[in-house]
């Protein structure tokens, strides 16, 4: 399981003197869930950075160390007081492992000892002038291929949707499901397009990594409609590839009528990932399932997940009555505290 920084309290300044300011946050390491808080000690490292310099190699101002122990749910961050210079007018407090660098879903997913065990975060830019807090949110950075960046922002309150969960870092990777990958790639290369569809797509990261690394792609994010502020955010910072289009729509899987807001078949490629941890609506789940892939009898739907409670094991008794059978499956390792590994799993379905 890995852990991700989340801020309890967002950053915000206090100016000591004219020209001095000491910055201070609150914040926790917990999963995703925010169920569980890291209980191994760690070194933390906050950065204070320029907003108006951010992509600068020197845009980093101030650098200090902090220990997570065992034991902790929170943790205070203090900075300074730090004297800045006149033009600096926003910053940005960045807190992670290692001078928080970003995770390669290209390369560090296929070798689980280089993905962090700690998910580092950036706060929003706040003003170094007003005692008033950075908006709520926190943003995580990753590299995909060809060093390609994505940034996607979450909430920083306890919510389900608004929050990347863990498995979204392992299928927005490369490495996993190639036999998958190659077989988009091979269509994207030859020139057609694909058409894709996300289910549950929440902060979006999985559907907007795929804009942003395949060609000729044009992807429909959809969840409920409480995922729409973030949803813009992140789409406004996506990057898609040439050809590539990727936009939200609400779709309720439990609302029959939301059909309306299912993209024109036919789909190549439908993705759910981690929506499996409740059982309750797996029926409505397979159900939309089974609809998109009567309009598209071609597509593939790429599941993972990870099994938290015995419950969810009835969405593949359910996908089987549905007529879906597995294409391929792959385990992906992840780390976990104390230098263990944990592993979520994703299964590429057809319609027999
Ligand atoms: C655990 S989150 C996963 C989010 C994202 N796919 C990820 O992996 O980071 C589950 C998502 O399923 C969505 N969801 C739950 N019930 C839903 C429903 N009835 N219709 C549409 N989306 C639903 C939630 O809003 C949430 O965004």
């Amino acid at each position: 399981m890995v852990y991700y920084i989340r801020f309890l309290k967002t950053p915000r300044t206090q100016a000591v003197k004219p020209g001095l300011v000491s910055v201070s946050a609150l914040i926790s390491v917990t999963t995703d869930l925010g169920d569980a808080f890291l209980a191994e000690d760690v070194v933390l490292q906050a950065q204070l950075i320029d907003a108006g310099t951010m992509e600068s190699a020197n845009s980093v101002l101030q650098e200090f160390s902090y220990k997570w122990e065992a034991g902790r749910r929170e943790l205070a961050i203090s900075i300074g007081p730090v004297r800045l210079a006149s033009k600096v007018s926003r910053v940005i407090l960045a807190i992670g492992t290692k001078s928080t660098s970003t995770v390669n879903l290209d390369t560090d997913l296929c070798d689980p000892t280089r993905v962090p065990l700690v998910i580092s975060g950036w706060s929003a830019p706040f003003g170094v002038s007003q005692n008033t807090p950075a908006e709520k949110l926190i943003e995580r950075r990753f590299m995909l291929q060809n060093k390609i960046q994505l940034r996607i922002w979450e909430e920083t309150g306890n919510n389900i949707a608004r929050h990347i969960w863990q498995n979204a870092i392992g299928s927005s990777g490369n490495c996993s499901m190639r036999q998958l990958r190659s077989h988009l790639e091979r269509k994207s290369n030859s020139n057609q397009s694909i058409q894709a569809i996300e289910l549950g797509s929440g902060c979006g990261i999985v559907g907007i990594a795929l804009a942003q690394m395949l060609p000729r792609c044009s992807i429909t994010l959809t969840d409920l409609p409480e995922v729409q502020d973030i949803m813009a955010c992140n789409l406004q910072l996506t990057r898609s590839a040439a050809g590539s289009t990727c936009d939200f729509k609400q779709l309720d899987w439990e609302d029959e009528r939301d059909g309306d807001n299912m993209p024109r078949p036919p789909m190549d490629l439908i993705l759910v990932s981690d929506c499996t941890y409740n059982a309750d609506s797996l029926p409505s789940l397979v159900r939309v399932l089974t609809r998109l892939v009567q309009a598209s009898p071609q597509a593939v739907v790429l599941v993972s997940l990870k099994q938290r409670h015995e419950s969810e094991a009835v969405f593949f008794e359910l996908m089987r009555r549905a007529g879906f059978t597995i294409m391929e499956e792959s385990a992906h390792a992840l780390p976990a505290a104390y230098s263990e590994q944990d592993s979520i799993e994703m299964y590429a379905f057809v319609r027999a």
